[in-house]
């Protein structure tokens, strides 16, 4: 694939030739699939599909070949030391689910603790809260600063010699702040704790080095990552590997059965029994050609610009109260000191007088799609003392041109249910 230029790139996602007015401001839910991502699914379902892994005739051995490549690509899409450090799995919830299930249940005892972050998803919180309480452990939840990121000096009071797990979002699908993975796994380790990354609100925004921040897992979808639904990948380190048992049991993972015993292959393939989802799995190859082709020094420039000009424009307007105040002209952008406010990439409010879900119906009136309620985060928003919010999520799609519009049917919004809810008696006034 050529060079891809950011400005048009609107053009590269089919779903605007049909929704030409549409403006797209979920992509921390899922992002739109470029055609060049869908038309290499098309493809490979027409001309290639067959079962990988299993046969010895042409087109299994081009499946085989295909999961293959797609697993070298996304090793080295995120910073992995060897492509056999990665598992395919359905979803990064199911990704959680396994090292729940497989590792952490098989070791955890009474007394011993687990450290999530006050910003999880319910995907990184309750597969560890059913693993702790079974085993009788301790569920341990770290503030956050003053930006929204992990507070690394509670983290650090937190975890003791009874750690047995970190697992932590890095960044937040509700306050977008991105955290310095590097510090949590240098914490994790000193006390011999390993560290659980929960990928899918950065791999999209932050170019990843998974050996080099000495992450133990870490975990993301496909679809997180312009590349459509069912393929997630669960990076494990090579020494967790040996920790880590198979949870789903089946076809592709044995080298002897019998009626009573089963014997297993070494290798990251072990987590994979049964066939594979390989349209999605080449859909998640596609999405990573097309980012290498964009480069992420135009993406992250691209989605700096229009988070600070969007910030910018809330900012302004007095009914909004973002989840976390931003001022701008204070942010950087890099992370490891853990006291600069960088830039979010993406942006949770509330509006005065106006539930998210209202204004999620006055805005889908004019065509714009955005998150309302608690995003799968129900114990943060009861953190913040928030009942529900509204979340704006960027791709690489949107433009500033998106953001006018935006704040315009905002404010509209708020015109109208501003009138709408003013005490009687006052209209006229
Ligand atoms: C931070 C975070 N973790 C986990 C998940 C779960 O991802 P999936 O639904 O793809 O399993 C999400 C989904 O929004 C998320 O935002």
């Amino acid at each position: 694939m050529g060079a891809i230029d950011i400005s048009g790139i609107k053009k590269a996602f089919s779903v605007f030739d049909t929704e030409p007015e549409l403006i797209y401001l979920d992509s921390a839910s899922t992002a739109l699939v470029p055609r060049c991502v869908s038309g290499r699914v098309f493809d490979y379902l027409r001309y290639q599909h067959a079962n990988s892994g299993r046969g010895q005739y042409r087109l299994a051995e081009s499946a085989t070949r295909l999961v293959r490549d797609a697993r070298s690509a996304a090793a080295r899409f995120i910073g992995a030391e060897s492509a056999d450090t990665l598992a395919f799995c359905s979803s990064a919830t199911e990704g959680i689910n396994m090292v729940a299930s497989g590792w952490l249940s098989e070791r955890l005892k009474p007394g011993q603790n687990v450290v999530i972050s006050a910003a999880e998803h319910h995907a990184n919180l309750l597969p560890w809260q059913k693993v702790c309480k079974q085993a009788s452990a301790q569920l341990r939840v770290v503030d956050l600063n003053a930006h929204g990121q992990v507070d690394l000096n509670h983290l650090k009071a937190l975890v003791d010699d009874n750690t047995v797990l970190l697992a932590m979002s890095q960044v937040s699908n509700v306050l977008g702040v991105i955290n310095d993975v590097s510090a949590w796994a240098a914490i994790a380790h000193k006390v011999g704790a390993r560290l659980l990354v929960d990928a899918s609100q950065a791999v999209a925004h932050v170019p990843a080095s998974v050996a080099s921040w000495a992450c133990d897992f870490y975990v993301f979808s496909g679809h997180k990552l312009y590349a459509g639904p069912g393929c997630a990948v669960l990076y494990v380190c090579k020494a967790a590997q040996t920790e880590f048992k198979p949870t789903r049991l089946g076809g592709g993972i044995v080298t002897e059965v019998d009626w009573q015993q089963a014997s297993f292959i070494q290798g990251i393939e072990v987590y994979e029994a049964g066939s594979p989802n390989i349209a999605a799995i080449v859909a998640l190859h596609a999405a990573i050609d097309f980012i290498d082709s964009i480069g992420w020094q135009k993406i992250l420039e691209h989605e700096r610009v229009l988070i600070s000009y969007l910030l910018g424009k809330l900012n302004s307007l007095d009914f909004v109260q973002p989840l976390l105040s931003w001022d701008i002209s204070a942010s950087d952008v890099g992370v490891g000191e853990n006291t600069k406010a960088e830039l979010p990439v993406l942006i949770s409010f509330t509006c005065q007088g106006l539930h998210s879900h209202d204004l999620a119906s006055l805005l889908n009136a004019e065509n714009i799609a955005l998150r309302a309620g608690l995003h799968c985060a129900q114990p943060l928003h009861k953190q913040l003392n928030v009942s529900n919010s509204s979340r704006v999520s960027l791709g690489l799609y949107n433009n500033k041109e998106d953001m006018d519009l935006f704040i315009k049917a905002l404010s509209r919004a708020y015109e109208l249910l501003a009138v709408v809810n003013e005490p009687v008696g006052m209209v006229n006034e």
